[in-house]
This record gives structure tokens, C-alpha cells and sequence, in this order.
């Protein structure tokens, strides 16, 4: 896919499809005051008649008035003006790429729409981040035509009068890094656990380190058995494919190599539950429980690649969670990598055990700040559902930075207590802490236990189980991973200044 920007008039615009957002009301919006009359006479008529309603992400397709050298207008609802916000932008061009893609046309074209207060730049972004986004799809082992998989290949963001082409251009490209990143942890999601066990999945990142110049370090199950990380080991020990633990380490340009921002993303690769079993129904979705571990390292190569002026981390430990002779028992006790012990009740709860040893990890970096992503429970998709994540942590300045990158990602997040009560529910009789509680609070009883490994430092944890996967098409969300966090930890960290010190809570 090829995004340019173009300064001329839509009249002139050669493209298979012209898309063209509309407004929710009766009238043709007040940037539609540029298009051909001809257009504007057959919008208004839609508006009238209610054929179209301008509805966020409705769809009415018409051929071209005359005057235009393209063959297809789409009409594109964005919702009210007054409601106009860069995300509505992000969806309304997604719609309109994803159904181009699906009539196999190949080139269309999108006017550069300034909302209030919006940037050249910033709708250029979002745009290029739509498009991407909405016309992802996962054929790695679909046997398609060459034309089936290419469709639409050529998008031009025209940005007409008043509007900064060289702006949208720089913007679009940043999206565009940024949307391909995205993509990266969307297929390692998608793919099958037969073929992400945690030794080829950490191949992936490797490889995908080594291109964007990011350090890299892989440590095999003997080093972890050597290093004290006992919990990754015995999460993975029912598996054949013993687990690994990544590293991955960027400092950009004039970055002070010191006191990192750290990301650690859960990498379980299938989680069956281990001994303590899941049921069968839709069982096969636990594939997408390394969604946290594809999110931080598509964000260190967002990152990089946009060579952003901080030092990030990621910290990915791999393992799959199977049940066998060798797994792991309930009630067996482990000791995690800073020495405290953990009695295992539940095998199923085995995102927290691998945390506990990364987040411990992690504080040899002495860290700035520490985010963690997690699909780690099945509490936070009942609370919350499938929009915003969990977000839980110790510390309020990191709190409100992370609330701000994700609404202007619109990776959302949702905050959830966790006061000192529920640390209560994770003490065990016979080790330092267990594994699961009373059931009551599931995932706040979660986040109380990794925050028994974060340390004193700020830490922020997301519970992404609601949002890394979806079920259905959702504008830019394809079916299957979507990519949760990579935008929003890329957000955090291009906006990264160190945190006021006193608010640990
Ligand atoms: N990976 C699951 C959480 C999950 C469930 C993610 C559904 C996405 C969709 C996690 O490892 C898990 O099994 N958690 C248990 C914890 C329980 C045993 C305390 C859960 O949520 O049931
Ligand atoms: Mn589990
Ligand atoms: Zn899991």
C-alpha cells in the first residue's frame, strides 16, 4: 500500500474510488463547500432523502457525477460536527479502504479533513494509521491470486486550499511506521501456535530487531534455570518447546542511557490452562495470550524506527502453558527471581507467574517507568468488555500519562483501585504469596500480586484480555489481533519527560 499526498482540487484526482466524508445532517458539510457542484447536488439529494444519513462509518457508495475523473464516490459518514475528533477520522477512511479493497478497486482518494483544533500532521496520521489498519489482512496461509491479495494498492490524501500538503505527507509517514508496527503484532497474533512455540516467535522478533537496529538478547531455558527466573520455566515445563525470555534495548538519539522506560509483555504462545484445564470452547483463541508481548515489541520498532530520543526496554518472556508429565502441579511452590515464593493453586493462572519474574527483571534496568500489558484474566473482559483495557497501578503521575496517551490513541484504558486490601487475597498459608484468590475482584487481585514483583518504582499495569483479540470487523480492527498497545505505548514514550517523583501511592 502506497499513501501520497496531493495539492490538487478533487476534480482532478484520477482514482478508482473518491471517498468523501459526510456529516450527520441534512446538508452537504461545510468542507464539502470545494467538491464539483455536481457531487454536491448529489449529496445534498442523498442527505434529503435519507440515503445517506452521515452516520459514523456508514457506507453509501454512488458512481461518479460528472466532472470527476474517478468512478466511484463513497460517501462516508463521520457523525456530528460538534463530535468531530481524530478517531472518527481513523474509522470513516478505514470503512471506505476496506470496502475499496473488497470491490478490488485499486486506487482512492480522501480529502484531508481539518476538524477543530485538528492538525495537518495529526490527520495525516490518523488517516495513514485508518488505512493501514482497516485494510489489514491475515493471508500468511491463505492460497489467494496475486490480484486478490493486492487490491487497492494506491491511496492520495488530498489536501486541497489551506491545508499543508507537506504537513499531511510527514504525518502520514509517521502513521504509517507506526500502523506497520501495529501489523507486525497483529500476525504474530494471528499466527498459529504450532508455529509461534516460543523459540520461533522469539526468532521473529529477532529478526525484526536486527532490521530496525534494535539490541536483542534471547536467553535460553538453561539461563533462565541459571539466572533464578523459575517461574518462566515452570509455566513452560509441560511444553516440548522449552520457553525463552527477550530482551530488546533502544536508546535514541542524545537518550541519556540510563533509568530506561521499561515494557514487559506477557508472551504465553498457547495457554490451555496447563493442568488446571481450560474448557474446549474456543479454546483455540488462547493463541492471542502473547498479545502483551507483540504489543511491546511492536512498539520498540515503532519506536525505533522513528528514532524517537528516549531509552526504551521490552522484556518479553515466552513460554507455552500445556498440561503433560512434566507440567507443573497445583499446589507446587516456585521460587520467582527476586527470591519471593509463590504457591501455584492455580495453573491456569500462569500470566502472573511469568510477569513475576520479567517485572523482577526489569528492575535491574532501574527503570524510569515500568508498563506491563497482560491478556492475564478473563475478570477484566467481564468488567469491561471489549473497548478499553484494565489499567491498574502504584503510581498517579504515571497514571495520567498513560490516560493521556491512550485518549489520544483511542487505545483506551479504564482505570481500576488497587488499594492495599486486595494484596490480602494473594497471601498464602505455606509461601509468600499464591497465585489466585477467592475469585472475588479477579483482576485487581491480579494486578495486587505483580505488584508484589514491580517494585518501589512507577508501574502501570494493562490487562489487555478484553481488547487484543476482536471477534468481529470494527472499522480499523480486523478480526483477530488487533495490535492493543502499539500505538499507545509508542504515544507514551514520544511524549515521555520524567515523571514528577512524589506520587507513588
Ligand atoms: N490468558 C488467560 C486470561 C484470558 C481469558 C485472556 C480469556 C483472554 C480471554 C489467563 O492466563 C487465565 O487463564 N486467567 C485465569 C485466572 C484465574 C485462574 C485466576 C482466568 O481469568 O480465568
Ligand atoms: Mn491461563
Ligand atoms: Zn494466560
Amino acid at each position: 500500500m502506497k499513501i501520497t499526498t496531493s495539492p490538487k482540487s478533487l476534480e482532478q484526482q484520477t482514482a478508482q474510488v473518491l471517498a468523501l466524508p459526510i456529516l450527520e445532517q441534512a446538508t452537504v458539510p461545510p468542507w464539502g463547500q470545494r467538491w464539483p457542484a455536481s457531487v454536491r447536488a448529489a449529496v445534498s439529494r442523498l442527505l434529503k432523502d435519507k440515503d445517506a444519513t452521515g452516520k459514523l462509518n456508514e457506507l453509501v457508495a454512488i458512481p461518479a457525477p460528472a466532472g470527476l475523473k474517478a468512478d466511484w464516490v463513497f460517501l462516508v459518514g463521520v457523525g456530528k460536527l460538534d463530535e468531530l475528533v481524530l478517531d472518527r477520522l481513523r474509522q470513516a477512511v478505514a470503512v471506505a479502504a476496506r470496502r475499496a479493497q473488497a470491490q478490488k478497486r485499486t486506487s482512492l482518494v480522501f480529502p484531508v479533513v481539518l476538524g477543530q483544533g485538528m492538525t495537518a500532521g495529526e490527520v495525516g496520521q490518523a488517516l495513514a494509521e485508518g488505512i493501514h489498519l482497516g485494510t489489514y489482512r491475515y493471508l500468511e496461509f491463505k492460497s489467494l491470486k496475486r490480484e486478490e491479495r493486492s487490491a487497492l494498492t494506491q491511496v492520495t490524501l488530498a489536501a486541497a486550499r489551506g491545508v499543508s500538503s507537506a504537513a499531511v505527507a510527514t504525518g502520514a509517514a509517521r502513521g504509517t511506521t507506526i500502523a506497520e508496527a501495529a501489523c507486525f503484532a497483529r500476525d504474530l497474533i494471528n499466527r498459529p501456535s504450532n508455529l509461534k512455540y516460543p523459540q520461533a516467535i522469539a526468532a521473529d522478533v529477532q529478526a525484526m530487531a536486527r532490521r530496525a537496529k534494535i539490541a536483542c538478547r534471547v536467553y535460553q531455558k538453561a539461563e533462565l534455570v541459571k539466572m533464578g527466573m523459575a517461574c518462566i520455566v515452570a509455566v513452560g515445563q509441560g511444553s516440548v518447546h522449552p520457553p525463552v525470555f527477550v530482551t530488546l534495548e533502544y536508546a535514541g538519539p542524545g537518550a541519556k542511557r540510563q533509568n530506561p522506560l521499561v515494557f514487559v509483555g506477557k508472551g504465553i504462545t498457547f495457554d490451555s490452562g496447563g493442568i488446571s484445564i481450560k474448557p474446549s470452547d474456543k479454546m483455540d483463541q488462547m493463541k492471542y495470550d502473547m498479545s502483551g508481548g507483540a504489543a511491546v515489541a511492536g512498539a520498540l520498532r515503532a519506536i525505533a524506527a522513528l528514532k524517537l530520543p528516549v531509552h526504551v526496554v521490552g522484556l518479553i518472556p515466552f513460554s507455552e502453558n500445556l498440561p503433560g508429565g512434566a507440567a507443573q502441579r497445583p499446589g507446587d511452590i516456585i521460587r520467582a527471581y527476586r527470591g519471593k515464593t509463590i504457591e501455584v493453586l492455580n495453573t491456569d493462572a500462569e500470566g502472573r507467574l511469568v510477569l513475576a519474574d520479567a517485572l523482577g527483571y526489569a528492575q535491574r534496568y532501574k527503570p524510569a517507568a515500568v508498563v506491563d500489558l497482560a491478556t492475564l484474566t478473563g475478570a477484566c473482559v467481564v468488567a469491561l468488555g471489549h473497548y478499553p483495557s484494565g489499567l491498574l497501578s502504584n503510581h498517579d503521575g504515571l497514571t495520567q500519562r498513560v490516560k493521556a496517551a491512550a485518549d489520544r490513541t483511542q487505545e483506551r484504558v479504564w482505570e481500576l483501585p488497587l488499594w492495599p486490601e486486595y494484596s490480602d487475597h494473594v497471601k498464602s498459608e505455606v509461601a509468600d504469596l499464591k497465585n489466585v484468590g477467592d475469585g472475588s475482584g479477579g483482576t485487581i487481585t491480579a494486578a495486587a500480586f505483580l505488584k508484589e514483583f514491580a517494585g518501589d518504582g512507577p508501574w502501570a499495569h494493562l490487562d489487555i484480555a478484553g481488547v487484543a483479540w476482536s471477534e468481529k470487523d470494527r472499522a480499523y480492527l480486523a478480526r483477530g489481533g488487533t495490535g492493543f498497545g502499539v500505538r499507545l505505548l509508542t504515544e507514551l514514550a514520544a511524549s515521555w519527560a520524567p515523571l514528577p517523583s512524589s506520587t507513588t501511592r
